[in-house]
């Protein structure tokens, strides 16, 4: 398969108009604050994971502690109701997201129908990619899988050849939609691959072109069809997909992502990085192991447990030292507008669903009971709460396959930063490490 050389011309003419503009306000900002501190670094910070210490600028997203995640600015009910929506859908297009991510915008309808015209024509998958899948032990994780497959796709790399001719530094970014573009148009149809390598027939089911890139998903893994739990299965990737797409810089598989690419190391090396940060337990595969703790406590009652019987289940929990998975945060302070979008989506099409009621009572009475240890900063729900419960009522019951879904969505934000990144210059991340010895003698000064 040769290289795909054609970019979307709205996004990539608009990205350009904005380009000029951020350089300016960058270029004042450092010309006349240059030497201003923004914040101090503690000991204990240093120790302690980095935690609060602003170290990069990222104008894609911003995580605030009270209203939580906002695009470009904007809080998830904006962006529901702003961003055009698929076809019979309440929900947006993925494309359109897209869209508002890379040019800071929002897209009309049309602009987002051609990033998913555009992702369609960029869809297919090299052959050898099946071939090195197909090569794996079927016990391999999937989510080795699918980061291993982005990183063969580094073949396609439209930057790494044109930085080789000597391309000028101000057209990186334009290699760098390029493979941004080529990149996530493949994601759906590579996930969908590894699932039904891995849980199904092992058959590739082609994209419907009727559909758009959050539903064609569905449609590839075998929930195309026109009944109403694929219809709704449907639904939810649109919905689940727009929102886990980015989450500020400084999370693991974005900050992975960006420190990678700042060595010019191209997309797919980057978003590569990116998954595999996301692949721990501590990052993207918390909603699995939310999912399960709904179902080990179901099945230590012999019926449908009362809110009483889940209250004092969560105590007795946290009173044997563990943690109530899908509850707390280190930024947020409120319950996850990400959570609350799906817990609507939840009442809206499984209200009767067993396991998404019991998501439902542990978010009316856990975060009461976390709020009562006193030291638990934020003991509202996150966005992994509830996700599981309504992946496992549609079906997907391989709790290892969750990270993959997170992945195809957080490529959008990792992907959008690579873009931004070089579009303003940015030069290689190096951050400065000190030892115990250094700072033991700089307290004691
Ligand atoms: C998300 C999380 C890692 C944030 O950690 P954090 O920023 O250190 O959170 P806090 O500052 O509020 O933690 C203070 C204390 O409360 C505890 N705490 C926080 N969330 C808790 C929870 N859900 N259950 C029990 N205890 C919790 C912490 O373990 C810590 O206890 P310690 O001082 O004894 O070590 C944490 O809330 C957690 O472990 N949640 C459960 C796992 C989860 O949902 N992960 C997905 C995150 S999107």
């Amino acid at each position: 398969m040769g290289k795909t050389t054609k970019v979307n011309t709205v996004m990539k003419q608009r990205i350009a108009q904005e380009i000029p503009g951020w350089h300016k306000r960058i270029t004042k900002l450092v010309r006349d604050y240059g030497l201003r501190p923004v914040a101090e670094v503690t000991v204990e910070q240093l120790y302690g994971g980095i935690r609060n210490v602003p170290i990069q600028v990222s104008d894609i997203s911003y995580v605030d502690p009270q209203t939580g995640i906002r695009l470009r600015g904007y809080n998830i009910a904006e962006l529901l109701n702003l961003l055009p929506k698929a076809k019979n859908s309440n929900y947006p297009l993925i494309g359109g997201l897209y869209y508002l991510l890379m040019v800071d915008e929002f897209p009309s309808e049309e602009e987002a129908q051609q990033v998913e015209e555009e992702w369609k024509e960029r869809s297919e998958i090299p052959g050898y990619v099946f071939d090195l899948l197909n090569a794996l032990p079927r016990s391999t994780h999937p989510m080795t899988m699918f980061s291993l497959a982005i990183l063969a796709m580094h073949n396609e790399s439209v930057f790494t050849p044109r930085y080789i001719d000597g391309m000028k530094k101000s057209e990186y970014w334009d290699a760098y939609l390029e493979d941004s573009m080529n990149l996530t148009a493949k994601l759906p149809s590579l996930a969908a691959y590894i699932y039904n390598l891995k849980y199904r027939d092992g058959k590739f089911i082609p994209q419907n072109p009727e559909l758009d890139w959050g539903a064609n998903f569905a449609h590839m893994i075998g929930k195309g069809s026109d009944s109403q739990a694929d219809r709704e299965y449907q639904e939810f990737c649109r919905l689940f997909f727009f929102l886990l797409a980015d989450h500020e810089g400084g999370n693991v598989s974005a900050h992975t992502s960006t420190i990678v690419a700042s060595a010019l190391s191209d997309v797919y090396y980057a978003v590569s990085a990116g998954m595999d940060g996301l692949a721990g337990p501590l990052h993207g595969l918390a909603n699995e192991e939310c999912l399960r703790w709904l179902l080990n406590m179901r099945e230590s009652f012999t019926s449908s447990p009362t809110e009483d019987q889940v209250r004092q289940y969560a105590e007795e929990w946290l009173n044997s030292g563990k943690v109530v998975p899908g509850y707390g945060h280190a930024v947020l302070r409120v319950t996850d507008p990400r959570f609350t979008a799906q817990l609507k989506f939840g009442e809206k099409y499984l209200p009767e669903d067993e396991i998404f009621h019991l998501a439902e009572m542990v978010n009316n009475t856990v975060p009461e009971v976390l709020a009562r240890l006193g030291k638990v900063k934020s003991p509202w729900a996150n966005v992994d709460a509830i996700t599981g419960a309504i992946q496992y009522h549609y079906g997907i019951t391989q709790f290892d396959f969750y990270t993959v879904l997170f992945g195809i969505s957080r490529s959008l934000g990792l992907t959008t930063h690579a873009v931004w990144c070089r579009a303003l210059g940015r030069p290689i991340e190096r951050p400065k490490s000190l030892t115990t010895r250094i700072l033991e003698q700089k307290i004691s000064e």
